[in-house]
């Protein structure tokens, strides 16, 4: 039978390696928001992996939320069309928000999904991406908070995929078509 993850051809980021820059992140963040009760915001599905083990390795009061965003393109590449595919459960004004993705790719998605948060007038709006591609940015999106910034290679599991598939790798790989 074959491997049902042949594809993966390269490990980037091992689970060990994962967990130190998230632990890093979330002292990080529980230094800059001490006392600010953050709203941190899950872009699902792709961030799910990294928010769950972010908001452990945050050490102060926090509320959780979650949101789904779509860009229904073909397995590798976004469409540019951006759908909002669930909402926010409740108003972010006045909160200090982080909004908590997978990658920063090409900035589409965080180019639409900003404007959309900042007219509720949050206190302040940060991002938090794990990571980010600087080679292929097409739209000006700056991250407060990056776990890794990789080549333009295409990247599989802790959340990301190819096509559905790969999310529940524990660690980051190199997907080979
Ligand atoms: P952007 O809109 O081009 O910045 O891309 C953002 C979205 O594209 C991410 O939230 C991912 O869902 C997806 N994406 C971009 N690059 C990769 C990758 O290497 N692997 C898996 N998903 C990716
Ligand atoms: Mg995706």
């Amino acid at each position: 039978m074959k491997k049902w993850n042949a594809h993966v051809t390269k490990v980037l980021y091992t689970q060990q390696q994962i967990q130190i820059r998230v632990q890093e992140i979330g002292a990080q963040i529980s230094r800059d928001y001490d006392g600010k009760n953050p709203l941190m915001v899950c872009v699902l599905k792709g961030a799910c992996m990294f928010y769950a083990d972010l908001l452990r390795s945050c050490t102060i009061p926090l509320e959780m939320d979650f949101m789904k965003v779509s860009s229904y393109g073909t397995a590798t590449k976004t469409s540019g069309t951006v759908h909002f595919t669930m909402p926010l459960s409740q108003n972010i004004t006045g909160r200090h928000v982080i909004l908590v993705e997978d990658i920063l790719d090409t900035g589409t998605t965080l180019h639409a999904v900003l404007p959309r948060l900042r007219v509720q007038q949050p206190a302040s709006l940060a991002i938090c991406a794990l990571l980010e591609k600087p080679a292929r940015r097409q739209y000006p999106v700056s991250l407060q908070y990056s776990g890794f910034s990789i080549p333009d290679v295409f990247v599989v599991g802790y959340g990301l995929d190819y096509a559905g598939q790969y999310r529940n790798l524990p660690y980051i790989g190199v997907y080979t078509p």
